[in-house]
């Protein structure tokens, strides 16, 4: 699996698996069977509600804990210092194991917070409680925040990011930071696999839309975390390492950006 080193030394896979809207009692079984097929990361999150299977999954998988990364994200009620020390006690609790990485789920703007939850992340992190610490749906004015007033620049932000929202300028301000981008949804609910430059790349290269689109993400430099409950489909986007989309192809996959966002934006969601 190809890594991408993220700016505390600490290595990230280039893709693993989402478990977002897995069912609790579903997940153990999914995770195990996705890390049986190789799959070196598992993107969780405390409000999923799927903690305990994710945990359970991967001891069932039993694959060593250091081939493996996991990452939480603390849940916007439990912001700020002492409730995000104890949300991320809670999670550990449920995985049965530390995370890999722990993040801040939305900045939350409203809510007052992400800089004091920024800090307790810095705190766990600096008591060895957390190997690497990031952030998720930051937009630059929240990064630059956090940055400027703690000087920890975080490892990942996690954003939306497929190829109709495709986030050219969020992904350049984390290149000049250091930051690893991480694409959720990343097959836009499949929104483009008709599109002809996904289906012309799908029959040069015998893949299928969702494996040109997952393909793309990893030549972007993205760390990708595709979510199937379908062992043939976890099987599929995994097999995006034996071939390339070429120079005119990517040119084609980002002349599809209609820069419209499909989830929440990350400046009113709280
Ligand atoms: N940080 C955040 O705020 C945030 C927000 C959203 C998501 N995420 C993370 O990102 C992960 C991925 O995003 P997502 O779950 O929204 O969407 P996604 O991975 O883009 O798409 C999942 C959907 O695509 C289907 N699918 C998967 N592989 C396929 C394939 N090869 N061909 C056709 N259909 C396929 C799945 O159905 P089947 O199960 O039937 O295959 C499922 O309905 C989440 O699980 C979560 O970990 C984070």
């Amino acid at each position: 699996m190809q890594m991408l080193r993220m700016n505390d030394g600490a290595k990230i896979p280039a893709l693993g698996l989402g478990v977002w809207q897995i069912p609790a009692d579903q997940t153990a079984r999914v995770v195990a069977e996705a890390v049986g097929l190789g799959y070196p990361l598992v993107d969780g999150a405390a409000i999923y509600g799927n903690e305990a299977g994710l945990g359970d999954g991967l001891r069932a998988a039993g694959v060593a804990r250091d081939r493996l990364f996991v990452t939480t994200k603390i849940w916007n009620d439990r912001q700020g210092h002492d409730d995000t020390l104890r949300a991320f006690d809670d999670s550990v609790a449920r995985l049965g194991l530390t995370p890999d990485l722990v993040l801040i789920h939305w900045p939350c703007p409203d809510r007052g917070l992400y800089l004091d939850t920024w800090r307790a992340l810095i705190r766990l992190r600096d008591e060895g409680r957390v190997t690497s610490i990031g952030v998720s749906n930051f937009m630059p004015e929240h990064l630059e925040r956090v940055i400027g007033e703690t000087g920890v620049i975080p490892v990942v932000n996690q954003i939306e990011l497929h190829p109709e929202f495709q986030q050219a300028e969020l992904r350049a301000l984390h290149d000049r930071l250091g930051i690893v981008t991480q694409s959720w949804t990343p097959l836009g609910h499949g929104r483009s696999f008709d599109a002809p430059a996904v289906q012309a790349i799908a029959a040069r290269t015998g893949k299928t839309p969702a494996q040109v689109i997952l393909r793309w993400h990893v030549q972007l430099g993205c760390s990708v975390i595709p979510r199937s409950t379908n062992p043939g489909r976890l099987a599929q986007n995994l097999d995006v390492f034996d071939f390339a989309l070429d120079a005119a192809e990517m040119a084609d996959m980002a002349a599809l950006d209609t820069g419209a966002r499909g989830g929440p934006d990350p400046m009113h969601f709280n």
